[in-house]
């Protein structure tokens, strides 16, 4: 899809299509209200011969309106005017976006950047508009033998009325595209069947990355060198598997070699069964996106690089299976973690923080600033936040901080659970340093407590998306989430 900006006033463009906004009850946009004068009042008699209101995500098609130089008018409605906000200009444009795919229209105007938003510039609409549109028009068929009829509609153009500063819309766009093109990218790892999607596919999606940006540079660790180095939880975790796992690492150098780099660790199990403490059958299938930590790491490189940022962003993925099997690693079993710390492994479904323990520990060598760990690493999230937020831990409050605003602006948002000591007594045991499970009281939270204790050296949150990565129902599958808080907290430390 083709993006572009305008400040053509609707009523002038001869477009395929001009989207317009219509608030509740029957109120016009001033787009609309211009294009509603030039036809002589027809939009409005058009909306109540067809009781259109303008409630959020209504919308309208109207062919062939007399005197516009358009041959479509699409109405979107916005719901109520004084509470129209982040979240309703989002819904509307996705609205909007799913019913122009299928008029015919090859290309469209979409009006509803110059509604105004509280606290919202140009920029920001420009980039939600990008990122609406995009998840809107997103489809996974590469395994649909028969393809959906592809939609005629190859670009969008969206108009605003501000004139000044159309070096920042434009640069927005461009943000905006190179964000859901990483989110894009996110979503099709996470919605690939583990039988694709195994360590060495994500390793070889990074050496994709590497031949496409020449900032970044990447290298893969094979079984024998995480033997060397002595990653023993990570190891521990892909005995049962028969793919091999790999420990994937992208530097991308935007800034001068000596600004400590921002790294990115996300987790990579591209399939879950749960090991010997295997997972119940009913929708195992869902855990192919258990490497969704991966998959966003992936995609925020790739938009970075994109957009050629200012900063230095290390991504660090440990990817393998967690699979059962006669060599596979069995509860009570201790291991020495790359830490040096010892860890009775007491469920083997507990293996995400298995692997991100030794990740994080591999990351000091990289002198961080800050490290962000990103995993579907609890069922527990889920049912404490549901699927809105992501869980948000860690131990320096100005990094959460910082996440919780890139949260906000982005639409993609996270919520902060507490980190607090007393909940570390939940992980003793009678035979090694650490167990990795805390039991059901807080399960979030402990495993988040387990991660602490990979991490005193730097600044450090985590992300837990097992609720924000995935659709379930019939919306089911990846979402592409966290990669728009990333990339907006990324732009946040460019400013
Ligand atoms: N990948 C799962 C977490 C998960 C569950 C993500 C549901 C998305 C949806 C993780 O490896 C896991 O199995 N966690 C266990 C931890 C428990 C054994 C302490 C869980 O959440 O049940
Ligand atoms: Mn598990
Ligand atoms: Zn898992």
């Amino acid at each position: 899809m083709k993006f572009s900006i305008t400040t053509t006033p609707p009523e002038k463009l001869r477009s395929d299509c001009v989207v317009v906004g219509v608030f509740e009850s029957r109120h016009l946009s001033s787009a609309a209200a211009r294009l509603d004068k030039q036809c002589g009042g027809l939009l409005s008699r058009l909306m109540e011969q067809d009781d259109m209101k303008g409630t959020i995500g209504e919308t309208r098609l109207l062919h062939n309106v007399p005197h516009a130089l358009c041959e479509r008018i699409v109405l979107a409605g916005c719901g109520k005017r004084d509470g129209f906000g982040d979240a309703q200009y989002r819904k509307a444009i996705t609205a909007a976006v799913n019913m122009l795919r299928d008029t015919g229209a090859r290309e469209a105007v979409i009006c509803l950047p110059e509604l105004e938003l509280k606290a919202r510039d140009v920029a920001w609409k420009i980039r939600q508009a990008v990122l609406a549109a995009h998840n809107a028009l997103y489809r996974f068929e590469n395994h649909k033998s028969k393809k959906q009829a592809a939609s005629k509609l190859h670009h969008i153009t969206l108009a605003t009325t501000e004139r000044h500063k159309p070096a920042d819309a434009v640069r927005a766009l461009r943000e905006g595209e190179a964000i859901a093109a990483g989110s894009s990218l996110a979503r099709d790892l996470g919605n690939q069947p583990s039988n694709v999607c195994t360590p060495s596919y994500l390793a070889a999606q990074a050496k994709a990355l590497q031949k496409a940006h020449k900032k970044i540079k990447v290298s893969v660790l094979e079984v024998k060198d995480m033997q060397r180095l002595g990653m023993g939880a990570l190891l521990a975790v892909a005995r049962g598997a028969k793919e091999p796992a790999k420990f994937i690492t992208l530097e991308y150098h935007g800034a001068k070699k000596t600004d400590k780099p921002i790294v990115l660790v996300g987790k990579g199990v591209t399939f879950d069964s749960g090991g010997i403490s295997i997972k119940p059958a009913a929708n195992m299938d869902e855990m192919k996106y258990d490497m969704s930590g991966a998959g966003s790491v992936l995609g925020t490189l790739a938009a970075c690089a994109t957009l050629t940022l200012p900063l230095n962003v290390v991504g660090v993925i440990p990817a393998t299976e967690n699979m059962p099997s006669g060599d596979a690693v069995k509860p009570g079993d201790i291991v020495t973690s790359l830490s040096g710390q010892t860890i009775e492994i007491l469920n083997t479904d507990a293996e995400g923080r298995l692997i991100l323990c030794d990740a994080l520990t591999y990351s000091e060598r990289f002198k961080p600033d800050v490290v962000i760990d990103i995993a579907t690493l609890t069922g527990a999230c889920v049912i404490a936040l549901g699927k809105h937020p992501s869980g948000l831990l860690g131990n320096h409050a100005p990094l959460v901080h910082d996440l919780i605003q890139a949260g906000e602006t982005s639409g993609d948002r996270a919520w902060e659970l507490p980190l607090w000591d007393e909940y570390q007594d939940q992980l003793k045991t009678n035979f090694a340093d650490m167990s990795n499970v805390g039991g059901r009281e807080g399960g979030t939270i402990t495993a988040a407590c387990f991660l602490a204790r990979f991490t005193k050296k730097f600044h450090w949150a985590h992300l837990d998306i097992a609720g924000t990565a995935w659709h379930s129902g019939d919306k089911k599958g990846s979402t592409g989430r966290p990669v728009p808080l990333l990339m907006h907290y990324l732009l946040q430390r460019c400013q």
